[in-house]
Order: structure tokens, then sequence, then C-alpha cells
């Protein structure tokens, strides 16, 4: 990878990227991750640069100098190739996450998730990409009956996709066929592919618009109600995922699948650590347990050199994100 070759004291080369779906909440953290380093350019893809919802993106720091909006839908080989053309590397983001219930789930999200991938790994071996991240998700990996309880599920373990049929997973089947088309993409051209499955993604928010992850979290605390079901959730903060998926890219030796997952909370430590920081508000009291989560390691990726922040830093930050956002008053 170009920017992380350079010896030490030596100038890096400016490399070019490409970041699709960049207005998203995990993308937009990942543009500002890297034009912050001042190393990239980004080209950042999305539907339409003159949406309003992407001005956040135009006031990111240099990006007057270095990031440069397309036009791209996923769904359009030809707009996804002029996107990538002229990148060394390419984190695919885009991906269908809906905040409401579609009312075709296959042709809304299961059909696009896959179709996209397809278009942008066409287009990155075209180009001469020399490595794509793909966002997968740890619903690639733990939606299957056959995974043993009490075990901390690696990057060995695939969600099932008959299963994720039965039970009407549509998202979680998009992403495990998408990342499977991506790998298997891979293992047929040679394009050098690695993919990051994070976990529930939580933190600050740099888009106007609020993504479905951080919306289970704010409807959770605007519930109202004295009672609120507990369960244990795998955390990481959107600007850890930012990082691992920088790491992922400029690693010489990053290989296959990483999961990306900080550390387990159940929702009344959530509560009780967003209360510290905000006691104005109604939370609920009486906590009922329900199953937990299944639990996920992400050895591979630290071992890799990824580290993560504290639950005090991500839900300080998200308290004062949503305050200015007008979520939480
Ligand atoms: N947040 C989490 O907890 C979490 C966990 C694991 C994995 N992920 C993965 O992380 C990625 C980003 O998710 P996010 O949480 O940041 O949600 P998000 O803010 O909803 O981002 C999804 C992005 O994909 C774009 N997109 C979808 N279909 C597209 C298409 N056909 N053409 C162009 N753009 C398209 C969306 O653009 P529009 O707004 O224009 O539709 C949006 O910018 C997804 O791949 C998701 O599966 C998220």
């Amino acid at each position: 990878m170009v920017a992380g070759a350079a010896a030490a004291g030596e100038t890096a080369a400016m490399s070019t990227v490409c970041v699709t779906g960049a207005g998203g909440f995990i993308a937009s953290w990942l543009v500002h991750r890297l034009l912050s380093t001042g190393r990239y350019v980004v080209h950042g893809a999305v539907r339409d640069p003159s949406d309003p919802k992407h001005a956040h993106l135009k006031a990111l720091g240099g990006a007057g100098e270095r990031l440069r909006l397309f036009a791209a839908d996923m769904l359009d080989p030809a707009a996804v190739a002029a996107a990538v053309a002229g990148c060394d590397g390419v984190f695919h983001v885009a991906s269908p996450v809906p905040t409401s219930k579609p009312a075709d789930p296959e042709r809304e999200v299961v059909a696009p998730a896959v179709a996209g991938t397809r278009n942008v790994l066409a287009a990155c071996r075209d180009a001469g990409v020399r490595r794509v991240v793909f966002v997968s998700s740890v619903a690639a990996v733990a939606v299957n009956p056959k995974c043993p309880a009490g075990i901390d599920l690696d990057e060995e373990w695939w969600s099932d996709e008959d299963f994720c049929r039965t039970i009407k997973g549509w998202y979680f089947l998009s992403k495990t066929l998408a990342e499977r088309a991506a790998l298997a993409y891979a293992e047929e051209t040679g394009l050098d592919v690695v993919s990051v499955c994070p976990s529930w993604v939580l933190g600050p928010l740099l888009q106007s618009t609020v993504n479905n992850s951080s919306l289970t979290l704010i409807d959770y605390l605007r519930g109202g109600g004295d009672t609120a079901d507990d369960k244990v959730k795998n955390v990481v903060d959107v600007r850890d995922v930012a990082d691992a998926l920088v790491l992922a890219y400029e690693a010489p030796a990053a290989k296959g699948r990483y999961i990306c997952r900080a550390y387990p909370m159940s929702m009344a430590e959530i509560v009780d650590t967003i209360r510290r920081f905000h006691p104005n508000h109604t939370y609920p009291t009486n906590f009922v347990k329900v199953q937990d989560e299944r639990m996920f390691t992400s050895k591979k990726l630290q071992a890799l050199g990824w580290k993560y922040r504290t639950a005090e830093e991500t839900f300080k930050d998200i308290v004062e994100s949503y305050k200015a956002a007008g979520i939480l008053n």
C-alpha cells in the first residue's frame, strides 16, 4: 500500500481512494479519518452530491483540496466505474440499511447489496485497484443455529443463508450474500479484498440524518416507560470502526475477514453510563433480562494493531452529539 509503505523520514506519496456511500454514518467518519491523515485524496461516491444531506462532507478538514464527490448509485456500473477510476484503494461501505421495514426486502435490501458489491468489485478489477476493503457485519457471522452457545464467535463462523430466510432476516442475508460474493470474487480473480465485520456501531453523528444503528439506541432512550428489556450487546465506536477500515487497507499483512467489536455491554450499563453525562432525562428504572446477543472476539483485528476507546469516551461524545442535534433535550 502506498500509504503504509513509506520508510521512516520519507514523505509518503499521496494515495487516491474511493469510499462508497460516503455520506453515511460509518463512511463519513472514514472520510474524515482519511482526510485527516493528509495522505489521501478521497473520491466520495454518493447518489447525489448536491443533496444537502452531504453538506457535512464538504465541511470536513481538507475536503476543499482532497475530497471529490461523485454521483454514483451502486447499481449503475458506469457511475461506479467513474468513481473508482484512478484509485489505489476502495472502501465499499454502501449497502441498504433501512431505518423502517421495507415493503419488498428481497428487492430493496438483498438484491441491491449483492448487485452493488458486484459492480464495485468489477470496477476495482478493471481499474487495477490494489486493495478493496469491504464493510460486512457480524450479521454475516452469527445468524446460524449451529453456532454453539457460550463461545466467542470468530471469523470462521458464517451466517446460514437458509436460516436467514426462515427467520426473514433480510438484512442478515444481504450482508452474508454480499460478503460471500466479495470473497469469492477475490478468490476467482486475485483481487485483494479484505472484509471487516463490525458489531453494533455507535458514536457521535457527523451526518445530519439518523442511521439505523444510532436510531436503535435513540428509540431505546426515548422509550418513555419505566420498564425496558436488558440484554448484553456488542458495542463498537464508529471512530474505532473507521480506524479498523484504514488499518485493514494499510496493513500489508491484512487478509480475509476481521470482526470489529470492542466490548460487551448490557443495556442497563449503557443507560447508567449515559445517565452520568446526561442526568436530566427520564430513563427506565426496571430492567427485564432477555436473551443476550451472541458474543464475538476481535483478537485477529487486535493482532493487526487495532485499538479501541473506552465506553466512557464513546457515550460522553454520543451525549454531546445527540444534544447538539436536538435528539436528547
Ligand atoms: N451501523 C452499524 O451498526 C453497522 C454494523 C455492521 C455493519 N454495518 C455496515 O456498515 C455500512 C454503513 O452502514 P451505516 O451504519 O453507516 O448506515 P448508513 O448511514 O445508512 O449508510 C449506508 C450508506 O449506503 C448508501 N447506499 C445504500 N445503497 C446505495 C446505493 N444503491 N447506491 C449508493 N449508495 C447507497 C446509503 O446512501 P443513501 O442514504 O443515499 O441511501 C448510505 O449512505 C453498511 O454496509 C452496513 O451494513 C453497519
